[in-house]
């Protein structure tokens, strides 16, 4: 029944052409694409040309000649609208977890009297670990790392704290924060904030500069489909570029970096940002997944991924199965993600059957099965087919079997 009305829903879906523009395995339902997006078929015909002609050919002339020096920037400018950002604001480069360490680091010289910095203590662990490492470096006397509970934030910021470092979507729960609100109470107390949006960025619009944010890291490999380990980005805002410079201090960030000097001069803006060489090979993959978000409006993709994690929860409040389950995942709208989080003593078993059986999710330790939903390419069918296999999962309690007990290194 579920999935004869997910038909007729796709059938009306005026983003259901954009499914064919990836690569989809037959027999699959992927529902994983808040890890690792799926490949954009455009990635496949940049890759060759960068790597015949590019690489093969033209070789070492291409650092001028096909663009590759200025990938970080010019790769930055397509994510710009993506997050919400005018231009000269956003760099793709590195990883989260680097980005995350020059924006705290400069964070922290733009607040010299503050120590504090405050973070979720539920958030992506990468972020706090990043924290603590920087605190360690600078001592306690000038870094100490505080970590409160999702609801505990607001009381949290006072007049230490220098930068509130928060992720939009909490990758465990699927709840979405308030950028805005949580910026201007950061803002209230003198702090700064650092919105890290691996799990918005290409499911839905983010409003970086609507909503005041003082910096932003997000990642190319989940909802932008840029490919495994693909660059992340940072966005610092215009106001703060060149107020300090930022500690990793490499020569690409150098305001000449062809003249070699001896002394390092940051470049101005954002471009001080980048440390060293870029992968060219993952940029061009990352550029090319870019393409599609200039054929369809954020807002549809959010309406999209809304109606889909939606559709989802009630396919599976029809299972029997369900009363089982606990359900993270806040059920007002405003406050989702594009995922959906359900709690289960048996969840890594019952992840390890469903993929088994086609529908590949993950487990986020201790309990969790995520279920992401992509509005460029996921369908409500998969949504009503994934909660029927769950549901007959559940009744044969096939995940008992000892296969779906081992362990492997990635979740
Ligand atoms: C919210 C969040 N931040 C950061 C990361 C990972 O950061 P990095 O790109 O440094 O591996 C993830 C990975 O899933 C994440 O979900």
């Amino acid at each position: 029944m579920n999935v004869s009305k997910a038909q007729e829903r796709d059938r009306y879906d005026s983003l259901a052409p954009l499914r064919d523009h990836f690569c989809l395995p037959d027999n699959t339902i992927y529902l994983d694409g808040n890890s690792l997006g799926v490949l954009p078929k455009a990635v496949l015909d940049r890759l060759q040309i960068t790597v015949a002609t590019e690489w093969g050919t033209d070789l070492i002339s291409s650092w001028n000649n096909h663009g590759w020096i200025g990938l970080p920037q010019s790769v930055g400018e397509k994510i710009a609208p993506i997050v919400g950002a005018a231009p000269g604001q956003v760099l793709c480069c590195d990883s989260i977890s680097i980005n995350v360490f020059k924006l705290l680091a400069t964070g922290l010289a733009l607040r010299p009297k503050r120590t504090t910095i405050l973070v979720e203590a539920q958030d992506f662990p990468t972020d706090r670990y990043i924290a603590e490492g920087l605190a360690q470096l600078l001592g306690p006397d000038r870094c100490v790392v505080k970590a409160v509970a999702g609801d505990e934030l607001e009381q949290a910021l006072n007049s230490d704290v220098a930068v509130l470092l928060l992720s939009e979507v909490n990758y465990r729960t699927g709840y979405r924060h308030d950028m805005a609100a949580l910026t201007r109470s950061a803002h209230a107390v003198g702090a700064l904030t650092c919105w890290d949006v691996a799990h918005s960025a290409g499911a839905m619009p983010v409003a970086f500069d609507q909503a005041d944010v003082d910096f932003g890291v997000g990642c190319g490999y989940k909802f932008l489909n840029g490919g495994p380990g693909a660059p992340a980005f940072l966005y610092v805002a215009k106001r703060l570029q060149n107020q300090v410079s930022q500690p990793l201090s490499g020569w690409l960030g150098h305001r000449q970096p062809f003249d070699f000097t001896p002394s390092y001069q940051p470049a101005d803006g954002v471009l001080r940002y980048q440390a060293g060489t870029p992968s060219v090979i993952a940029m061009r993959a990352l550029e090319a997944a870019l393409d599609i978000f200039d054929k369809v409006s954020l807002a549809a993709l959010r309406e999209k991924s809304l109606a889909l994690t939606s559709f989802f929860l009630e396919c599976l409040a029809d299972q029997t199965c369900f009363e089982s389950f606990g359900v993270l995942t806040p059920s007002d709208p405003a406050c989702r993600g594009s995922h959906i989080a359900i709690t289960h003593e048996q969840g890594f078993a019952i992840a390890q059957a469903l993929i088994a059986a086609g529908v590949i999710v993950d487990f986020r330790a201790p309990n969790i099965i995520r279920f992401g939903f992509a509005p460029l390419y996921n369908t409500f069918e998969d949504a009503a087919r994934s909660a029927a296999i769950l549901g007959a999962i559940m009744a044969e309690t096939r995940y008992l079997e000892p296969c779906f007990q081992r362990r492997q290194k990635v979740t």
